[in-house]
């Protein structure tokens, strides 16, 4: 189905009533709505209509064995959506909901299978934005959102980036301007023994260990590069190439003088082929590169602004036509997990250590 996609501006200081009561009755009503979070943009349909969620995957082109996340307003809703909710789960919503944290935990048959991609478990969140809980109550729905960008491309954290992947496939974008954070969600599987991180996120294993108070593991899928199939990344996402720009994507890692003449002898030897060379790097050290195009992330000192920019840089190297792209490493302390983790799948897992 086309669609004319009407993308509306909400203050999320300010929100205007009427249009999420327009927002709303979309969702109600069985249609999809892009929708501001703290971690990216999701596109939200109704979690307990199948029809609706069938409409998400066709809508993204994503297939369906690639469940979405149920995302809640009030921890009420959480009977709605889990069959039972363990005492982990109610540590951990009390400390980090509203908040970047997704919990696994087994689904309530009300679920339909095809929100969940047929798994028997069910993935919830509560976002902390104002615009999204506003659409969550004003729906009177549960709703379920994956990334509101089209499968394969890189997570939106702008309206502008959901309006590039959608444009036509869905009828409306709720506006609130740039997200906060930058990456999607930390998820965390309560289903087993021990907890698991599925997906690194802004919330890191330390943070869930001080509340749980033991130990968490992280799934041994997400080591392994995309060609070796022997470890499977337990979420089925995570399986996947991308948050991929079009260009070949390689990683540079070491001290910084080296990771700075490596780039630039690669690029002398590219300009020669005549390729188009884009460097991804530090504010602090992007003025070292002799690149067609610096696209400078964020500070170092500044690892949030890092997180933040990541995937807008991503697709402005599809903008720019590039042929080759250099990026620095950004391991920094804290949410520098998530950020390699999703760097290194953008980067098909090329990594040059110098
Ligand atoms: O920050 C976020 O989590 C954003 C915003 C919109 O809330 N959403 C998001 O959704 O990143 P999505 O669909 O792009 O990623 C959901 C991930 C996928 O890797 C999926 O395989 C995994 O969650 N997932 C969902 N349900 C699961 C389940 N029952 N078991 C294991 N993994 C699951
Ligand atoms: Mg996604």
């Amino acid at each position: 189905m086309q669609y004319k996609t009407e993308s509306i501006l909400v203050n999320p200081e300010f929100i205007d009533k009427d249009v999420m009561k327009k927002a709303g009755n979309l969702i109600a009503s069985g249609e999809l709505v892009a929708f501001p979070t703290e971690t990216v943009y999701g596109l939200g349909g109704n979690a307990m209509d199948d029809e609706a969620s069938s409409k998400i995957y066709r809508a993204k082109g994503r297939p369906s064995d690639n469940p979405l996340i149920v995302h809640i307003a009030d921890l009420s809703d959480l009977d709605k959506v889990a069959c039972e909710v363990p005492e982990r789960a109610i540590l951990l919503a009390n400390a980090f909901w509203p908040g970047p944290l997704t919990m696994i935990l087994n689904k309530n048959a009300d679920i339909p299978m095809t929100t969940t991609g047929g798994m028997d478990t069910v993935a919830i969140r509560m976002p902390n934005h104002p615009v999204a809980l506003s659409l969550i109550r004003e729906s009177g729905c549960v709703i379920a959102a994956p990334s509101a960008n089209s499968s394969g491309r890189p997570s939106p954290t702008c309206a502008q980036h959901v309006a590039e992947d959608l444009n036509g496939r869905i009828p409306m974008i709720l506006d609130g301007g740039s997200v906060n954070i930058g990456l999607e969600s930390t998820i965390v599987d309560l289903t087993e023994k021990v907890p698991m991180i599925l997906r690194p996120g802004y919330i890191t294993s330390e943070m869930l260990s001080a509340v749980l108070k033991e130990k968490i593991c992280i799934d041994p899928g997400l080591q392994t590069g995309i060609t070796d199939q022997k470890v499977k990344p337990k979420a089925p996402g995570m399986k996947y190439r991308h948050y991929a720009p079009k260009a070949e994507m390689i990683i540079v890692d070491g001290e910084q003088k080296n990771v700075i003449d490596e780039i630039n002898q690669r690029i002398s030897a590219d300009h020669i082929k005549g390729k188009k060379v884009i460097v991804i790097a530090a504010e602090e050290s992007g003025v070292q590169y002799k690149a067609d195009h610096v696209l400078c992330i964020g500070k170092r000192k500044d690892e949030d602004s890092i997180a933040r920019h990541l995937y807008g840089n991503l697709r402005k190297c599809d903008q720019l036509g590039a042929d080759v792209i250099y990026s620095e490493s950004f391991s920094t302390p804290v949410i520098g997990q998530a950020i390699m983790n999703r760097l290194l799948k953008a980067a098909g897992h090329q990594v040059i250590k110098v």
